[in-house]
């Protein structure tokens, strides 16, 4: 064959393959065989291979292909990724709708567009010029994992996107839903289960584990599917409401749930919840509710959103899933804050295919008043990702030989006094250095997205305690190589790993040390939002709560919990202590946040130098923004090995060019 013939044949090919694709798994509706479409895709695959001139990374051929990564990059998404406020009872929906009418001041009904909520991993896929050029997990909604050639390998998530002789807009961001099907989860399990593998506790976990794996080969094997429902940014499209996308994501080849209803009024979207549930058990893919929209673009605008999740939807949930067990004893934990908490010891039982055999009772007021004892009949609670809960005995099933429970007056642990501040439900160990609240303090710190100390796993902080080896953080950094290779289970060269480790967690960021030293409600994106406004303890520790609270994102409760922080102490001499073994925070330098303020940064191709995370990660350190996707708003594209597409759109987009070199001294002299 000509070679200008053969590549026709290839362009053809891939688009008969890809249209298919569409037929069988977005329309749901195949025109030819497995067998022909076999046929033709095992043609494409030998002229790709006596032509690699013409290779594509996508063509339909590469779904599969793709060589394992070391490690996810990660990403930041252009604009968060949201979660939802949720209600449990039509109370909460009715509200909602209170709420939404006052805030508009519209009277009447309100239109919404009511989905099932889908029980899966949400992500976004990006499109520039009808490319997939990138696909990134939601994360913690602000910075993702790129798994882009994972996402490739799900057959209905279109590689190219469906023009129907429009011109395709120049970007288009959808998020939508990844999820495993029930039968095909099933089927899994039970192949699985014949091959003496670990089995998946249910579909959602399945659907998350063959995303997120490092080999896409794997997850081409895994029967993924995926729905979408919503977009970050759409470029040369004009899309006014929910109803337009939904009509839009469909005409250009993307899956749309076929079970969404127009609703006039709050009364209708509740009408709808029951059908759904009704419908629950005939639906083939998990839910676990429906989410409710406001259609109208505009009026989303006006009421904005809160910080995780926006002012116009709302999760309605189908209720927990429950169970009746037994309780066997009642255990006493101590968490980190001192906080005794009782937890029910249960006879195992199943609940939504994981076995329950621990549930919280929260406190002593929750215990009186269900009126919860040893020995009781209960009924047990677990309502997504929440630990189970004991919700309420059941009475007629007593006995007589129930025993009533009372939190102990003494630590469990250390046998200080146990009080309980006014006001408060909640009863503490008073004692400071309490093994169980130093336990669970430097297991926090030494967790990953803290000081990250390898090596330094629950176990061996429990017996570095009990053996009085380690009484505070700092204590971990004077610990002898000889000390910690006597230990049960540790040689000298575990030892010398665990040394190694906390040498190079003395060199921290302040963001992560803010959150590794476990300052109530500071979690990572917190400890970051505080970096970017302060640069050292002595800053943020001189800061009031007015001051905090006027920082977006910062509310009441976390400005009160970082003063109280700071006015202990005992903390203060933690800091203090801390510099004293050595550990050097990095502080994020003023200057350079100022030259490079809000400068807008995305990467292509292979960097020699960094990690992608790594080359982000200075960007943000340097008050620049790293994006994932290249727009008229971008301001640097960074070039490495094999550049993608985005190198073209940058060019065309008038982007200024940097090699990694340049890139490098950039960051550097600036
Ligand atoms: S819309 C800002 N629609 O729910 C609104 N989300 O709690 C963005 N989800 O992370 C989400 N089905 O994983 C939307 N039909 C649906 C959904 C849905 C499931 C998930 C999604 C998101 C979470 C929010």
């Amino acid at each position: 064959m000509k070679k200008h013939k053969a590549k026709e044949r290839i362009e053809e090919l891939r688009e008969e393959v890809e249209e298919h694709n569409y037929r069988y798994y977005v329309l749901d509706d195949p025109v030819i065989t497995d067998r022909e479409y076999d046929e033709l895709l095992a043609e494409l695959e030998t002229l790709e291979e006596e032509y690699p001139e013409f290779k594509s990374e996508n063509s339909p051929t590469q779904r599969v292909g793709a060589r394992p990564a070391e490690e996810f990059e990660s990403a930041e998404h252009r604009h968060p990724m949201l979660s939802l406020s949720n209600a449990f009872e039509e109370e909460g929906v009715f509200d909602f709708d209170d709420r939404v009418r006052r805030e508009l001041g519209v009277p009447g009904d309100i239109t919404y567009l009511a989905e099932p909520k889908l029980d899966g991993l949400a992500v976004e896929v990006i499109y520039e010029n009808g490319q997939l050029t990138e696909a990134l997990t939601r994360g913690d909604g602000f910075t993702g994992e790129v798994v882009t050639r994972n996402i490739k390998t799900i057959r209905s998530i279109p590689l190219k996107l469906r023009s129907d002789g429009q011109e395709l807009p120049p970007l288009v961001e959808v998020r939508g839903e990844v999820y495993m099907g029930k039968d095909s989860f099933r089927r899994m399990n039970e192949r699985r289960a014949r091959e003496d593998k670990d089995l998946f506790a249910n579909p959602r976990n399945a659907a998350a584990g063959s995303l997120r794996q490092l080999d896409p080969s794997v997850t081409a094997r895994r029967p993924l599917n995926a729905f979408f429902y919503d977009v970050g940014e759409v470029q040369g499209v004009e899309l006014n409401s929910q109803e337009e996308l939904l009509r839009f994501l469909p005409s250009i080849g993307l899956r749309v749930n076929p079970y969404i209803r127009k609703c006039s009024g709050i009364d209708e979207a509740v009408e709808y919840f029951g059908d759904i549930a009704d419908r629950r058990e005939e639906i083939p893919y998990e839910i676990d509710g429906i989410v409710i929209k406001i259609n109208d673009f505009q009026l989303r605008e006006v009421l904005g959103t809160k910080t995780r999740s926006p002012r116009w939807a709302l999760a309605y949930k189908f209720p927990p899933e429950r169970a009746r067990t037994k309780i066997l004893d009642i255990e006493v934990g101590v968490g980190r804050t001192g906080a005794l908490t009782p937890v029910a010891i249960l006879v195992p039982v199943e609940i939504k295919g994981a076995t329950i055999s621990r549930a919280t009772l929260h406190n002593q007021d929750e215990i009186d008043e269900k009126d919860i004892r040893i020995g009781d009949e209960v009924i047990v609670q677990r309502a997504g990702d929440v630990i189970p809960e004991v919700i309420k005995p059941v009475k007629g099933e007593r006995s007589g030989d129930e025993e009533t429970f009372k939190l102990p007056d003494r630590c469990p642990v250390c046998g200080e006094p146990v009080k309980r501040p006014e006001g408060e439900a909640i009863h503490r160990c008073v004692n400071i250095s309490c093994p169980a609240r130093v336990k669970e303090s430097i297991k926090h710190f030494a967790s990953k997205g803290a000081a990250d100390v390898e090596g330094l796993g629950d176990k061996l902080v429990e017996q570095l305690v009990d053996e009085g080896l380690v009484g505070d953080i700092p204590d971990l950094y004077r610990l002898s190589r000889e000390e910690i290779s006597n230990l049960e289970r540790m040689g000298d060269k575990s030892a010398e790993n665990l040394l190694k480790s906390l040498e190079e967690s003395k060199e921290i960021s302040f963001s992560r040390l803010l959150y590794a030293l476990g300052i109530r409600h500071v979690g990572e994106h917190l400890a970051r939002v505080l970096e970017a406004e302060y640069a050292d303890f002595d800053e943020l520790r001189e800061a009031d709560r007015d001051e905090l609270e006027a920082i977006h994102e910062i509310g009441p409760e976390v400005a009160e919990s970082i003063v109280n922080f700071f006015s202990s102490q005992r903390n203060l001499e933690l800091i203090e202590g801390l510099a004293e073994v050595g550990l050097r925070y990095e502080r994020p330098d003023r200057d350079v946040e100022e030259t490079l303020d809000e400068k807008k940064f995305v990467f292509t191709g292979r960097l020699e130098n960094f990690t992608r995370a790594e080359a982000q990660g200075l960007v943000e350190r340097m008050g620049g923004r790293a994006t994932s996707s290249v727009s008229s708003e971008t301001d640097y594209l960074v070039v490495g090995d094999n550049p993608g597409s985005k190198y073209d759109r940058a060019l065309e987009e008038d982007v200024t060019i940097l090699t990694e070199e340049e890139f490098r001294e950039k960051a550097e002299s600036d």
